[in-house]
């Protein structure tokens, strides 16, 4: 059993403050990953949650109890970095027995403690062998044997498949999902790639200069972006956003899209939602599964042109033009022919999120 809890943690770099009043709790057994562009402090908060770093304000609470005054061997955390730190000089079994020399623990215990934890990651065949012997996977797998045999009660990564080529990568992704469920530790993962974040994580906390920005599950900060920075940070490509004008039609609501001649129909609802929110300041944010795209003209949609037909194997990105910016929908392959193909377009209200321009925030418009 273990939570984690960080209540206003600060840090500053000489004069620079890298983590901003950050709030967060963890529950125990939960897989929290930690992304955001690189920069924005996300091994500064793992540092400081190992103990292997100060924290100039707040608190770290493990199990309810502060730890910041503890050094890093008594808050008993194991954290596995990017580059592989093993010891050269050691064989695979060395490495991952080495936390148990400290301890107490026989001999007999200690090698049936490595010998399961090498089963779990598949990697018995591999302990007579130097580390300069490996792959960079198995390289990253005994390093993760060597967190693991201590029974640590919470496992931190550091961008730990990020040295590792994609194929690789999505192999290792797949591999500590399934040691997760298996081994079942509170386990923080930092990373800047949204893709592993989404795969991986059961919460995910992102972060924008030392701020957080949204913690939640993958689906709701895919679905529910708080802001216009998570909007455009998950997903891929990127959700297409604009600024708007919003007018009222005999039965409907217009939005009209970069300025042009006609607006996207919306139901009536959407203004009493947006509740007079000045129009100056309204971004729609609309993500490409959300531009619908007909190859005849149809009630309700817009006549756009393509300008630019992105094949991606299982689907194709399509550059829209309305008015004077660019909608990327997202078709099946082929469904647009080429580049200035006249299509007709439509906006998903359902699918469709509303930012205030000045502030970024979302202003949670469901429709
Ligand atoms: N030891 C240090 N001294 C001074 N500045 C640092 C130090 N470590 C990190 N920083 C700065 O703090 C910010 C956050 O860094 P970091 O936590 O490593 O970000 P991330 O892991 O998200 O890439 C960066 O601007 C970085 O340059
Ligand atoms: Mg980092």
């Amino acid at each position: 059993m273990t939570q984690i809890e960080l209540r206003g943690v600060q840090k500053y770099f000489g004069a620079v403050q890298v983590i901003k009043d950050l709030n967060l709790k963890i529950d125990d057994n939960e897989f929290i990953v930690l992304l955001g562009q690189s920069g924005c402090g996300k091994t500064t908060t793992l540092r400081a949650i190992a103990g292997l770093e100060t924290i100039d304000g707040g608190d770290v609470l493990i199990d309810g109890k502060p730890v910041q005054h503890l050094k890093a061997a008594d808050r008993d955390i194991a954290m596995v970095f990017q580059s592989f730190s093993l010891y050269p000089h050691m064989s695979v079994y060395e490495n991952i027995a080495f936390p148990l020399r400290a301890t107490r623990k026989s001999k007999a215990e200690i090698d049936s403690e490595v010998r399961s934890v090498a089963k779990t990651l598949q990697i018995s065949d591999l302990l007579a062998r130097k580390p300069s012997a490996l792959s960079g996977g198995d390289m990253q797998r005994v390093a993760i044997g060597r967190a693991l045999v201590r029974r640590p009660k919470a496992m931190l990564m550091d961008e730990p498949i990020g040295a590792l080529d994609a194929k690789l990568r999505e192999e290792m992704r797949a591999e500590i999902k399934r040691l997760h469920i298996k081994q079942g530790s509170t386990t923080i993962y930092v990373t800047h790639d949204q893709i592993e974040a989404m795969s991986l994580a059961d919460r995910i906390v992102i972060m924008h200069e030392g701020v957080l920005q949204q913690v939640g599950s993958p689906d709701e900060v895919y679905s529910r972006p708080a802001n216009l920075f998570v909007a455009q940070f998950v997903g891929s490509p990127v959700m297409n956003v604009a600024d708007v004008a919003v007018a009222e039609k005999a039965s409907s609501a217009s939005v009209t899209v970069g300025g042009a001649a006609t607006g996207f129909e919306f139901p009536r609802a959407l203004l009493s939602k947006l509740n007079g929110h000045a129009s100056d300041k309204l971004a729609l944010g609309i993500r490409p599964e959300g531009v619908i795209v007909r190859r005849e003209a149809t009630e309700g949609f817009l006549p756009v042109e393509a300008q630019i037909v992105e094949p991606l194997g299982s689907f194709d990105i399509v550059d829209l033009k309305v008015g004077s910016t660019m909608l990327r929908a997202r078709t099946r392959s082929g469904f647009v022919s080429g580049p200035g193909v006249k299509v007709f377009a439509r906006i998903d209200p359902a699918q469709a999120h509303f930012f205030d321009t000045a502030s970024g925030k979302s202003l949670g418009v469901r429709l």
